[in-house]
């Protein structure tokens, strides 16, 4: 098996930010309660029109730079995210045709807040085996056009943007262990009820406002606390390393109190751990994607790191990874 690494990253935010005193004018609100309970202070929204291969083309472009390849040099795309430009065909494939990477494989991973990190793993998988040379992995969402707007449980919390990270072989360092997986009986903490096949558009689930993400926050606090710990765990355990060897953590962005009791169960120092969502909200997908990528910008990766990514999400699906730098 080849030695599987990232080689490039990208970033996409759109421009439009929506801040906590904005959300006061348009529900019943506080940024006292919005900065205490989530941590978030503003979050990027996507301009009307602009669609999630449009951010993720963005990423992609400053990702293959970075990397230094060409879009011809991509010969697999896979995309992590829940809300895809339509139903069919997959965000991959119009991003192959905005970015021109002709003839690359192309598909769509649905796997929430844990999609960057289960899309990265599929990506190691076929590039480790042979299949296929270099990978583009974007983890993208504009979750403004699926959040309630007038529900201020959810609305407080989403934001949409993107990340990309380029893989290819790579001679040392690279990805060393991953554990993804789910709990499948809990799907309905964290979902959108209609709009797919058990519950087709209608009239009346339009007026029902189920088109929309809805979640029991209360119930899935502690359920991601405890997962995200036991990922990073399992992760790490498979990697032969302990929580001492590692030097940046990129947790999904949920709740800077989720991510901050897990590295306190961890027993990772806070300097240790990336965090974006003050500026950025939950962004699923795209949250570990954009992370990672200015984590990388910032200097806070370095050559030789051992870097944990640690995601949870609906479904309730997780995903750990450990990478050396
Ligand atoms: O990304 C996928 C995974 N997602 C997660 O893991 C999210 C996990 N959950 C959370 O992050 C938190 O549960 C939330 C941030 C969603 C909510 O925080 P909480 O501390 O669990 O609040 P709560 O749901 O228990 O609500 C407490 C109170 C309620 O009022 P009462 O019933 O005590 O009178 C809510 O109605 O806060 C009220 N509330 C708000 N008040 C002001 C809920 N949303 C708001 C709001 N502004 N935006």
């Amino acid at each position: 098996m080849k030695k599987v690494g990232i080689i490039g990253l990208g970033e996409y935010l759109p421009a439009k930010i929506l801040t906590n005193a904005d959300l006061e004018r348009m529900v019943d609100t506080s940024d006292e309660w919005i900065t205490t309970r989530t941590g978030i202070k503003e979050r990027h929204l996507a301009a009307r029109g602009e669609a999630a291969s449009d951010l993720a083309a963005k990423a992609g472009g400053q990702a293959l730079k970075d990397a230094g390849l060409k879009p011809e040099d991509i010969d697999l795309v896979i995309v992590a995210t829940i809300t895809g430009d339509m139903p069919t065909p997959s965000v991959a494939a119009i991003l192959q045709d905005k970015m021109g990477m002709k003839d690359a494989a192309c598909f769509d991973i649905s796997a929430a807040c844990a999609g960057f990190v289960y899309a990265i793993s599929t990506a190691h998988q076929f590039i480790a085996c042979g299949s296929y040379k270099n990978a583009l992995v974007v983890g993208v969402e504009v979750l403004s056009s699926v959040t309630d707007w007038q529900d201020r449980n959810t609305c407080v919390l989403f934001g949409d943007g993107a990340g990309a990270a380029v893989l290819s072989e790579v001679k040392s360092g690279g990805i060393v262990s991953t554990y993804l997986g789910c709990d499948g009986s809990r799907t309905g903490v964290l979902n959108i009820p209609a709009g797919g096949s058990g519950n087709p558009a209608t009239h009346e689930t339009v007026d029902k406002r189920m088109h929309y993400l809805k979640m029991q926050g209360n119930e899935l606090f502690k359920i991601a606390v405890n997962t995200m710990t036991r990922a990073a765990e399992e992760a790490l355990r498979r990697a032969g390393l302990t929580f001492s060897n590692v030097n940046l953590i990129i947790p999904h962005q949920a709740n800077s109190r989720i991510i901050l009791a897990v590295a306190k169960k961890l027993g990772i120092p806070e300097d240790k751990v990336y965090l974006n969502i003050e500026r950025c909200g939950n962004m699923s997908s795209a949250s570990t994607a954009t992370a990672l990528c200015e984590a990388a910008r910032e200097g806070r990766v370095k050559k030789g790191d051992i870097v944990l990514l640690d995601a949870f999400g609906a479904g309730l699906v997780w995903g750990a990874m450990v990478i050396k730098w």
